[in-house]
């Protein structure tokens, strides 16, 4: 297929204006970056916090159910009751009705869907407000709107289906919902595109064009050239009428900042370094260390590629690493190392640290619901919707 090409480059990562503003109690509570613990902590010094945490889960008994997302801390994760990426555990939270409160240890987006996705009487708790997430904050519910009405005015709307990646919020969830769409993770992105594109032409990827591109082009056949970027800081999202009629992908301009940071230059170097390494990356990182690396998967991917590896083998990991550090402790017969040499966590996964699991814990045992996550009836109804969806993709 003839296209013209993309706008801006596509492989552009730069930051957004709304990535890593500032968290702190006058945040807007309603945005992904969420406010600070209204509670008191215990501090971090605490030698009694392993037990504190143990007696109040014990005295919460089968009323708490923990979930823990594959990037939290240690000391968090030896507290949950299953660990998984976030299809997994959006999975888990909807298969256990019988839990009165699902603590989601994990960042604000998974939490809502965990809301969304388990019964009324269940109410689901973040341990810290403030564990957000820059990609899901770069596409608002107004910009995801203007964006559609751009597409109508191009006359595209109609054929459109929207694919909207879990690491978004509630609001553009629903949005996808209301239009037609699903929601994917990057466990089941293929999948969610190959129904997407029996229901319509088009496909618009909110937010990671890192996920969309890599999708399309590595496992849906599709080129570069069929990709644009809409860019929602951009009059028009940067991109004419044109560009969006011949377009299969149009990709949200929205990035990872903790995979967004991999380069080529890191797989290169690494493949010097290590002589015989395989290198496996998340599909959140950019094309060209993608298609630079020898394997590409989910989190759960990665996990169950290490445990089938033989002993001896080498390996460079590009995700985020607190999981690699667990990964490499777990199996001290394979070398595995961080893809980057400038290690990097991800910095709103890590505000889940063991006071703030405490102080939950023993609100929720003391009777007090702290950082209930509430989505609202009308967001809930479409966002459902989307999930619901995903999880009934072939
Ligand atoms: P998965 O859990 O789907 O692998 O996604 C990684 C991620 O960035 C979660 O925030
Ligand atoms: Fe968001 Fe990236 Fe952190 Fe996941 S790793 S929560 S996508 S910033």
């Amino acid at each position: 297929m003839t296209t013209t090409p993309a706008a801006e480059p596509l492989l552009d990562v730069q930051p957004s204006p709304l990535a890593l503003l500032l968290l702190g109690r006058d945040a807007d509570p309603n945005s992904e970056r969420g406010v600070e613990c209204p509670g008191d902590l215990p501090a971090a010094s605490d030698p009694d916090l392993v037990e504190r945490a143990r007696a109040a889960k014990a005295r919460l008994g089968d009323r708490v159910f923990i979930l823990g997302h594959h990037y939290q801390r240690d000391e968090v994760i030896e507290f949950a009751d299953v660990t998984g990426d976030s299809f997994k555990l959006a999975r888990d939270a909807a298969a256990r009705p019988e839990a009165e409160y699902i603590v989601f240890c994990g960042v604000h987006f998974m939490a809502e869907s965990a809301d969304i996705l388990t019964t009324e009487k269940q109410q689901v708790i973040l341990p810290d407000l403030a564990a957000g997430c820059s990609m899901a904050d770069m596409a608002t519910a107004e910009q995801v709107a203007e964006c559609w009405d751009v597409l109508t005015d191009a006359g595209v709307a109609d054929v459109t289906v929207p694919v909207s990646y879990m690491n978004s919020s509630a609001d553009i969830k629903a949005f996808t919902g209301r239009h037609g769409g699903t929601v994917c993770t990057s466990s089941n992105a293929e999948r969610a595109l190959g129904w997407a594109f029996e229901q319509g032409e088009k496909v618009l990827f909110l937010p990671d064009q890192h996920l969309g591109r890599n999708t399309a082009v590595l496992q849906m056949g599709l080129s570069l050239e069929d990709c644009v970027v809409y860019n929602p800081h951009k009059p028009g999202g940067g991109v004419t009428p044109e560009q969006l009629r011949a377009a299969k992908m149009i990709l949200w301009r929205g990035h990872c900042s903790v995979h967004g940071r991999f380069s080529l230059d890191s797989v290169n170097e690494v493949r010097e370094r290590i002589p015989g390494v395989t290198v496996l990356v998340h599909p959140e990182c950019r094309h060209e260390v993608v298609t630079g690396a020898d394997m590409v998967g989910s989190t759960e991917y990665i996990i169950k590629a290490l445990d089938a590896a033989p002993a001896g083998s080498k390996w460079a990991i590009g995700t985020e690493l607190n999981l690699v550090r667990r990964l490499a402790k777990a199996h001290p017969d394979k070398e595995i190392v961080f893809l980057d040499r400038t290690v990097c966590f991800c910095s709103t996964m890590n505000r889940i640290d063991l006071p703030h699991l405490v102080w939950t814990l023993e609100s929720l045992a003391d009777g007090r619901v702290v950082n209930q996550i509430q989505v609202d009836a009308e967001t809930e109804k479409y966002a459902k919707a989307a999930l619901d969806q995903m999880l009934a993709l072939p």
